[in-house]
C-alpha cells in the first residue's frame, strides 16, 4: 500500500425531499447572493427548478441565474459566469444538474477570485488557492463531480478538454435526492452508469500489490452498480435502485477507493479527447475504450485481471489457462455495457480512423518528458493509436 493523505470535504445530504434544505443550508454557510447555475432546461421540465427557487427564496437569498451549460461544458460560459459573479458581487454558487453543470460552476468559483485567465488552472500554468463556495444539487449520477476535486472543461478554441484537480474545488455540500434522477432518459442513465463503473475500474487496475481492503471496496461498488443498472433502466422510478446507483456514483469518485493505491486513468484522458472531437457523451466513449484498454494491457499483470473476472463478473477460473479467464471477464464487461445500451465501437459514435493520431497527440500526458499517459502501463502515442484501432 502506498502512503496516502485522504480528505474529502464535501458534505452529502442524501434522500427524498433533501432539496428543501438548499436555501437554509446555503445560509448556514454564510451565502447571501447566489449564482444559480444550470444546463439546458431539464430542471425546468422536471419541476426541480421551481422547488429550488422556492427553497432559496424561503431563506431570503438573492439569486442571479445563469443557465445554458452544455454537456462537455465550455470555457466561454465559465468566463461569462466569472464576469457576472464579479459585477454583482456574488458570494455563493449553486449548481443544479449533472457533471457538466457542476464542473462549470467549479470553474466559475475559482475564476471569480483569480486575477488571471481561469484556463491557466486547466493547463497547469497556475494552481487555484481559493474559490467562491460551490454547492450542488445533483440530477445525474455519473461524473462524481458532486464530491470530487475535479472540474473538466472544454476550451472551444482548439477543442481541448482538460481536467483541473485540486482540493480547493471540493463542493461545500451536495444534495442527492434519487427522485431527481427519475426524469433521466435511459441513454443518459446508462452513460452515467458506465462512467461511474469506469471510475472504479480506473482505480482497480493498479500496480500496487497489497491493497486488499480497497480491492474489496472497489469490487463491492462495481457489483452494486452492475446489479442495479438493469433495475433503474427497467423501472426509472425504482427509488431503492436509483438510490444505490446515486450513492455508488459518489462513492466511486470521492477518492476513498483510491486510498493506498495508484489508479490508471489513461482511458479517461483518451476519452476526454473523443468528447472534444465529437461531443461524445463521456460514459459512452469510455464504454467503447475500456474493454480494449484491458485487452491491450492485461499482460502487464494477468493476475489482477483474473481477479477482476472472477470477483466482479463471477467468471469460473480456468487455472490452466488464465488468459481464457481474463478474456471472459473482459467480454462480460463488454456484454454489460451492451446490455445497458452503450456503443461498442468508435464508428458508432462518429469517430473515424482519420482522428486517431490527432486524439493521441492531444491526450493529456502524465509524464510530458516521456510523452506517456496512464500509470498501470504508461502509454505512448503509438499505444493510444493501437487502442483506438482495437476500438474502431
Ligand atoms: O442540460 P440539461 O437540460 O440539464 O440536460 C442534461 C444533459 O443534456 C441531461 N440531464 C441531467 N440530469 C437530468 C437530465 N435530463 C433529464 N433529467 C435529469 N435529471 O443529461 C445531459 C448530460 O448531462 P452532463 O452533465 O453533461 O452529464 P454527466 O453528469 O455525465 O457529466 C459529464 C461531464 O463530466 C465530466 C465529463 O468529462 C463530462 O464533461 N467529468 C467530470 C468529472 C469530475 N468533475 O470529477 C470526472 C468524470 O470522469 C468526467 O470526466
Ligand atoms: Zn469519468
Amino acid at each position: 500500500m502506498v502512503n496516502f493523505d485522504f480528505k474529502n470535504t464535501t458534505r452529502i445530504i442524501f434522500g427524498k425531499g433533501a432539496v428543501e434544505n438548499a436555501g437554509p443550508v446555503i445560509k448556514d454557510y454564510k451565502g447571501s447572493k447566489v449564482l444559480l447555475h444550470f444546463g439546458g432546461g431539464s430542471i425546468k421540465k422536471s419541476g426541480l427548478y421551481d422547488r429550488v427557487k422556492k427553497s432559496l427564496a424561503s431563506a431570503g437569498l438573492e439569486v442571479v441565474e445563469l443557465g445554458g451549460v452544455v454537456p462537455n461544458p465550455r470555457l466561454s460560459l465559465i468566463k461569462e459566469g466569472i464576469k457576472i459573479c464579479r459585477e454583482k458581487n456574488l458570494d455563493f454558487i449553486l449548481a443544479v444538474g449533472g457533471g457538466s453543470v457542476i464542473d462549470s460552476a467549479k470553474g466559475i468559483g475559482v475564476g471569480a477570485v483569480y486575477d488571471g485567465d481561469v484556463w491557466d488552472f486547466y493547463t497547469d500554468k497556475a494552481s487555484p488557492k481559493k474559490t467562491l463556495p460551490v454547492a450542488t444539487i445533483l440530477t445525474l449520477p455519473a461524473a462524481g463531480s458532486e464530491s470530487s476535486y475535479s472540474s473538466v472543461v472544454t476550451n472551444e478554441d482548439g477543442a481541448l478538454k482538460r481536467p483541473l484537480d485540486n482540493d480547493v474545488i471540493y463542493p461545500v455540500f451536495s444534495i442527492l435526492d434519487p427522485e431527481n434522477t427519475y426524469s433521466l432518459p435511459p441513454y443518459q442513465t446508462a452513460c452515467g452508469i458506465s462512467d461511474m463503473l469506469v471510475h472504479v475500474i480506473e482505480r482497480y487496475f493498479t500496480r500496487e500489490l497489497n491493497v486488499e481492503l480497497t480491492d474489496r471496496l472497489c469490487e463491492a461498488t462495481m457489483k452494486t452498480i452492475i446489479a442495479n443498472a438493469p433495475k433503474v433502466l427497467a423501472k426509472p422510478d425504482d427509488y431503492d435502485a436509483r438510490a444505490e446507483i446515486m450513492w455508488s456514483g459518489s462513492v466511486a469518485h470521492c477518492n476513498l477507493l483510491n486510498t493506498g493505491r495508484i489508479g490508471d486513468w489513461a482511458s479517461h484522458m483518451i476519452e476526454h479527447e473523443l468528447s472534444a472531437v465529437n461531443d461524445v457523451a463521456h460514459g459512452a466513449g469510455l464504454a467503447v475504450l475500456v474493454p480494449n484498454w484491458m485487452k491491450y494491457n492485461y499482460k502487464h499483470d494477468p493476475q489482477r485481471f483474473v481477479q477482476f473476472a472472477v470477483r466482479v463478473f463471477n467468471i469460473e477460473e480456468n487455472f490452466h489457462n488464465p488468459e481464457e479467464t481474463i478474456l471472459n471477464g473482459i467480454q462480460a464487461l463488454r456484454n454489460f455495457f451492451t446490455s445497458i445500451g452503450m456503443p461498442a465501437a468508435l464508428k458508432e459514435i462518429g469517430i473515424g480512423e482519420e482522428y486517431f493520431q490527432k486524439i493521441a497527440e492531444k491526450t493529456k500526458k502524465f509524464d510530458p518528458k516521456k510523452g506517456t499517459v496512464g500509470n498501470f502501463n504508461p502509454l505512448t502515442n503509438n499505444d493510444i493509436v493501437e487502442i483506438l484501432r482495437l476500438s474502431k
